[in-house]
């Protein structure tokens, strides 16, 4: 049945803080090297956030970004939904945060938590409200400060990770552009594999950390590695397949940043080439749900995109979780 309405991105935005963290610097604080490093995952460096900075404030860099994007005021947004696993505070949310900062007075706010695959999440709901004639425009921001719940001292997880925010302005388009399908979808009972205790931690996720540690991620990097690598060629092809296009007609596809030996895998298995896939993780590290607003943001600067191209979205993350997302370039 053809929804009343539909949704596009009308705005982009994203911010990634000043500080580097290179593989060399990791070669003083841990046991490795930048030739490991790079050969495993493709990651040269990352950017890290100040001690004293709040991740609110690089969320609100990136919001107001996609709002001035996207033509509109803040007092134009009526939703934000913000995504993150290591936010500043559980209350109040960073949604709130950056309706606080933004001045979006107009704007109800929430946080989702669907680790990597946040965004993706937050861009599914917020169809929802424009395809149903709630609300015109939402923000969408996803921020994350990896580096505050990064174990420095495991080898094994400090390496991979950064921060940044990413945005979009999401709202409701009238020239046949948008989201054309999603996929959402998660695999709890392998949520051990992945996790970041705050609370509360379980005698088995206590034994499994370095020391105990807990608000901190712990990884059994090769269970994520299988699981990630069937599951972005996996979502891919079901959003193609619900949206009733064959890859031939995609310009490119944005993955979760989290390792290039993923992204190759999930290439080889689609049997596309890698021109098809844009990544930055060379220089961001994985931000975890940031990173598909700021690779949306950076290609749409650098005038890779189009009005009326299509792209496809695909993440994984903690949870676990996984999503993917076909749309219409609608800027
Ligand atoms: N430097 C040097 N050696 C290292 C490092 C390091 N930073 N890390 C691990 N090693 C060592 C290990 O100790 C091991 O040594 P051993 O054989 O003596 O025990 C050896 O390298 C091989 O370790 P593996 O874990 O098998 O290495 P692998 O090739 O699997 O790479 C990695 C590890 C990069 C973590 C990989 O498994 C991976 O990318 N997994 C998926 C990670 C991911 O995508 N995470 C997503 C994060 S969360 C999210 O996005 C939601």
């Amino acid at each position: 049945m053809m929804k009343p309405y539909r949704a596009g991105i009308t705005g982009t935005g994203s911010f990634l803080p000043e500080k580097k963290l290179t593989n060399s610097q990791l070669e003083s604080i841990v046991e490795t090297s930048d030739e490991w490093i790079v050969k495993r995952t493709g990651i040269r460096e990352r950017r890290i956030l100040e001690d004293f900075a709040p991740l609110a404030d690089i969320a609100v860099e990136a919001s107001v970004k996609a709002i001035n994007d996207a033509g509109l005021s803040p007092l134009d947004i009526e939703l934000i939904i913000a995504s993150t696993c290591s936010p500043d505070y559980l209350s109040p949310s960073l949604a709130c945060m950056v309706q606080g900062k933004t001045g979006a007075k107009n704007a109800a706010a929430f946080d989702v938590n669907a680790a990597c695959t946040g965004f993706v999440y937050a861009l599914q709901i917020g169809r929802q409200f424009i395809e149903n004639g709630t609300y015109k425009n939402i923000l969408i921001v996803s921020a994350e400060a990896m580096s505050r719940v990064t174990d420095f001292t495991d080898r094994k997880t400090c390496v991979l990770f950064g921060d940044g925010a990413g945005a979009v302005v999401l709202s409701r388009v009238d020239d046949g552009t948008g989201i054309d399908a999603a996929i959402l979808g998660a695999a709890g009972e392998n949520g051990d594999v992945l996790t970041i205790p705050l609370l509360y931690a379980s005698d088995t996720d206590i034994q499994n950390r370095n020391e105990g540690k807990k608000q901190v991620i712990w990884m059994d990097g090769s269970e994520v590695f299988t699981f990630a690598s069937r599951i972005m060629a996996e979502a891919t092809k079901n959003v193609l397949n619900n949206a009733g296009v064959e890859m031939e007609g995609i310009k490119y596809i944005f993955p979760h940043q989290a390792n290039m030996r993923i992204l190759q895998n999930a290439a080889k298995r689609l049997d596309i080439s890698m021109d098809k896939i844009y990544s930055n993780l060379e220089y961001t590290g994985n931000i975890s749900s940031a990173s598909i607003p700021v690779c949306l943001d950076e290609a749409s600067n650098k005038g890779l995109l189009k009005k009326g191209d299509k792209i496809i979205i695909v993440a994984f993350g903690g949870g676990l979780t996984y999503g993917s997302a076909l749309l219409t370039w609608s800027m």
